[in-house]
């Protein structure tokens, strides 16, 4: 490393762009990857239909199952500072693997399409980062289309997703008549399709263009000034401290597809992006990124090329110190020590073997089957676990068994390893121990049938048992068998929890007037 380990720690961005399908994230993520100059021309990344492959691409992807992992994470120098995006998949159906992911970021870029405002998955998205509190950056894309009207769009964003916003830029026209933006931040206008040193135009101290141009006799340039004008009153004030806390949002107007406002867009985030931030332990206490001894979790595991092999990638953020190849860590969970000597790092068009990473930096340890989901890895002196990985609520559920019952201990093996990925819920019924998955979306039960018969060579049956609203229990000690009926059933998840699965939320409310001391929740 060219610079002393703090100083590369305090580099690092570490974020994740989150977005309702065909937002524009594969597009931006492009374009800035473009920026960065880790590909040579924006297009390259990933076949472009990545985020909304039906379940057959799916399998095509996962047979080529270098494209998945390469795009795991992304990363890139820019200004002095080392950009790490984590990429999440697309399809709703896979959201789990995404939440994991959003745990793993300091910070998240939100991209809205323009001409349909805040979508159901961005809605969900965002929720999961507010949980955690981190910045988020909105970039309201595709303003070289016509969409909604600008202040209509805060609005939205303002009422459905109940955080305040600050307007670091404002379009110019839209769609056709799309001049560029008035940028508020850099007291600039950024003109759109006009390229070289002219492309940004100074204000003067009133805010209006300071000089002469024909673009002040159009409609879009007098109302934009208005619009601004009226936000300048009446708008949240720009506020660093509350756009650390995720409490404010600035956002960008631009185009990732003809690519403007992209940059602009980059170098701001960059300045105002938080550092590699503090982590909590299920002690609470509070481990600091500079902290000389290294530490991390595991926020995904990935299957790896070779499925015959049946080898493994676990991510881990790094969330301390730093690594060193060949250095010894400790999974405490299982109390077992691994010297790290295979790990890898991901570029956005090749893998290469990491030698050094540091707080912030993500790398994927090759896995033979010891490491879970949500496991903390520690170095030297450290003897501690990270807060849990939060677990979520599943909605669909299936009973499972194996085709032919001579198959059962690789059945069981499968499942294991499965599950360990986090691909799919484990639960079990109480006496018969019937296999019982959950999933949040569909395409996780064709995916867990595929892959069992790929890589497991176990052909399963699947019976649907519908979908069902799942309940964990406080005062587990309290509840009987007999509590359950028709319309409810009591599994044990794979902690050995007891759970509740209601056919649906009129069975559940029946249940809560009949046994008011049963003190039930969910999870995320
Ligand atoms: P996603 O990863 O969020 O799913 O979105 P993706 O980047 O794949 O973009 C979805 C579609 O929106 C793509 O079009 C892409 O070209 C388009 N798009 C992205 N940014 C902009 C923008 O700033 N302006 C306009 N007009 N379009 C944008 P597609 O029709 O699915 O593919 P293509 O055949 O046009 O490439």
């Amino acid at each position: 490393m060219q610079r002393p380990i703090n100083e590369e720690i305090a580099s690092r961005r570490t974020f994740a762009i989150i977005s309702h399908p065909d937002a524009g994230k594969t597009t931006m993520t492009e374009k800035l990857l473009y920026f960065g100059g880790a590909i040579r021309d924006a297009g390259t990344v990933k076949g472009k239909k990545t985020g909304k492959y039906a379940t057959s691409d799916w399998m095509e992807i996962e047979k080529q199952r270098g494209i998945s992992v390469t795009s795991s994470v992304l990363q890139f120098d820019y200004d002095g500072k080392r950009v790490n995006i984590l990429d999440t998949p697309g399809h709703e159906d896979f959201s789990e693997d995404t939440y994991r992911t959003l745990m793993a970021v300091d910070a998240a870029v939100m991209m809205v399409d323009s001409a349909k405002g805040i979508e159901p998955q961005t809605i969900k998205l965002f929720k999961v980062c507010r949980m955690r509190g981190i910045p988020i950056f909105t970039f309201m894309n595709k303003m070289d289309r016509q969409g909604k009207e600008p202040l209509e769009l805060m609005e939205e964003l303002e009422e459905v997703l109940e955080i305040q916003s600050y307007a670091m830029n404002y379009p110019i026209g839209m769609g056709k008549e799309f001049i560029g933006v008035y940028d508020r931040f850099n007291n600039r206008i950024e003109q759109a399709r006009v390229e070289g040193d002219s492309h940004f135009l100074p204000l003067n101290d009133e805010g209006e263009l300071a000089v002469e141009h024909p673009m002040t006799e159009t409609s879009y340039y007098k109302q934009a000034l208005e619009d601004v004008m009226l936000l300048n009153e009446a708008g949240n004030e720009f506020d660093v401290e509350r756009v650390a806390k995720g409490e404010l949002t600035p956002v960008f107007f631009g185009s990732a597809l003809t690519n403007f406002g992209v940059q602009t867009f980059l170098e701001t985030f960059l300045q105002f992006a938080p550092p590699p931030q503090p982590r909590q332990t299920k002690d609470e206490q509070q481990i600091d990124p500079q902290s000389s001894e290294f530490s991390g979790f595991i926020f995904k595991i990935q299957a790896n090329m070779n499925p015959a092999h049946r080898d493994r990638i676990a991510f881990v953020r790094i969330v301390s110190g730093a690594f060193e190849r060949g250095m010894s860590v400790t999974v405490p969970r299982i109390s077992k020590s691994f010297k790290l000597s295979q790990t890898t790092q991901f570029l956005a068009d090749d893998r290469e073997t990491v030698n050094e990473a540091v707080a912030g930096d993500i790398i994927g340890l090759y896995d033979t089957g010891n490491y879970q989901i949500g496991d903390t890895v520690v170095g030297g002196k450290f003897n501690f676990q990270f807060e849990a990985l939060p677990q979520f609520t599943p909605e669909l559920f299936v009973r499972v068994t194996a085709k032919n019952v001579m198959k059962s201990k690789h059945f069981h093996k499968g499942i294991l390893q499965l599950v360990q990925e986090g691909a799919i819920q484990y639960y079990k019924t109480l006496h018969t121990e019937e296999v019982i998955l959950g999933a949040v979306g569909q395409l996780q039960f064709e995916v867990f049938e595929h892959r069992m018969k790929n890589e497991y060579n176990v052909e399963v049956i699947m019976e649907h048992i519908g979908s069902k609203v799942a309940r964990w229990i406080e005062n587990e000690s309290d509840v009987k068998e007999s509590m359950t009926g028709q319309r409810s059933m009591l599994v044990k998840d794979r902690y050995d929890n007891l759970v509740f699965l209601f056919e649906n939320e009129f069975a559940l409310r029946w249940f809560g007037d009949k046994y008011p001391d049963i003190k039930l929740y969910n999870l995320l």
